[in-house]
C-alpha cells in the first residue's frame, strides 16, 4: 500500500534548513517510571499490535513486535538511545516506547518536522509522491501522534524534535538504535544514513525502512558497506542491520 502510494523517483536536492531550533533535553523523568499495568513482554506486545490499526502509519506487526524484542531483551539493563527520523502518526513510535517504558529506561527521539514542504523535498509535481504528500493535513497527524504519546502514558520515553532530520544530525554523540523512515528520495535517504550512520556505536543497530523503493537503494548500499544485515521483516522492505 505504502510502496504503491508512495514510490517515485527523485528529482532535485533543494537546500532545507531550521525551521525550528530543536533541544535535545532529555525528559527528566525517563529511567524512573515503570508500567505495573503490563507485566508481561507478551502483554505489552500484544497491546501495541491491536493498537497499531487505530494509528496513522504503516508500522505492521510484525514489525513492531521485532522492534519491540529487540529493546526488551538486547537493552534490558541498558538504558539504549533510540531515534527515529520520519514518525508521522507514531506507529513505529508506539513499539519503540512502549519496549523503553517496559524496561523503564531509555528514551527515544523522534525526529520529524511535520511540514509539507519538507515532504515534497525532492518530488516534482506530478510525481506521486509528490501528489500523495501535498494533499495530507500533516497538522491533523501531529496532533494524533500527541494524542497517542498521552493516551499510551508514553510522553517520559519519548522525545519529540520537530524539525528536519539535517537540521539536528549533529546533535547526537551516540545512538544505540536508529530507525531512517523519513523522506524516501534518493538524496534525502542516503543523506539520512551517511549522516547519521557516525552516530551509531559500534555493535548498534539500524531499521532502514522501505528498502525495496529504487530510491532508497543507495542508502541501503550505503548501509550493507558498514554494517550486516540481520533481519528482515515485511518480506524484505524493512531490514535490520547492525554496525560492524
Ligand atoms: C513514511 S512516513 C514515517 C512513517 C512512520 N515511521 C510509521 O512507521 O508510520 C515519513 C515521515 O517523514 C517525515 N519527513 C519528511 N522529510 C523529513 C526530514 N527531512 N526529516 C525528518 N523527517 C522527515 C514526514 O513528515 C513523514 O511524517
Amino acid at each position: 500500500m505504502k510502496t504503491r502510494i508512495l514510490c517515485g523517483i527523485f528529482c532535485f536536492f533543494l537546500l532545507g534548513g531550521f525551521r525550528q531550533s530543536p533541544s535535545l533535553k532529555t525528559p527528566a523523568l525517563v529511567g524512573l517510571r515503570t508500567n505495573p499495568s503490563l507485566k508481561t513482554a507478551e502483554e505489552v506486545k500484544k497491546v501495541v499490535c491491536q493498537g497499531l490499526p487505530t494509528l496513522e502509519g504503516w508500522c505492521s506487526c510484525e514489525k513492531a513486535t521485532k522492534m519491540m524484542d529487540l529493546i526488551i531483551h538486547e537493552y534490558k539493563n541498558k538504558e539504549p538511545v533510540c531515534v527515529e527520523i520520519g514518525v508521522f502518526g507514531g506507529a513505529s513510535i508506539l513499539p519503540t516506547a512502549m519496549a523503553l517504558k517496559f524496561n523503564g529506561k531509555g528514551i527515544v527521539h523522534a525526529i520529524d518536522p511535520w511540514e509539507t514542504l519538507d515532504c515534497l523535498q525532492n518530488y516534482v509535481q506530478g510525481d506521486v509522491n509528490y501528489e500523495w504528500w501535498k494533499q495530507v493535513d500533516l497538522r491533523a497527524i501531529y496532533q494524533s501522534y500527541r494524542n497517542m504519546l498521552k493516551k499510551y502514558d508514553i510522553e517520559s520515553y519519548c522525545h519529540t524534535i520537530k524539525s528536519t532530520s539535517r537540521a539536528v544530525a549533529n546533535s547526537f554523540d551516540r545512538i544505540d538504535i536508529l530507525h531512517i523512515d523519513g523522506n524516501h528520495s534518493e538524496l534525502a535517504s542516503l543523506e539520512d544514513v551517511v549522516t547519521f550512520l557516525p552516530k551509531v556505536q559500534s555493535g548498534g543497530y539500524i531499521w532502514m525502512d522501505d528498502c525495496g523503493w529504487p530510491t532508497t537503494r543507495k542508502a541501503v548500499e550505503y548501509l550493507s558497506r558498514f554494517s550486516q544485515k540481520i533481519d528482515s521483516v515485511d518480506n524484505g522492505n524493512c531490514l535490520l542491520f547492525r554496525k560492524f
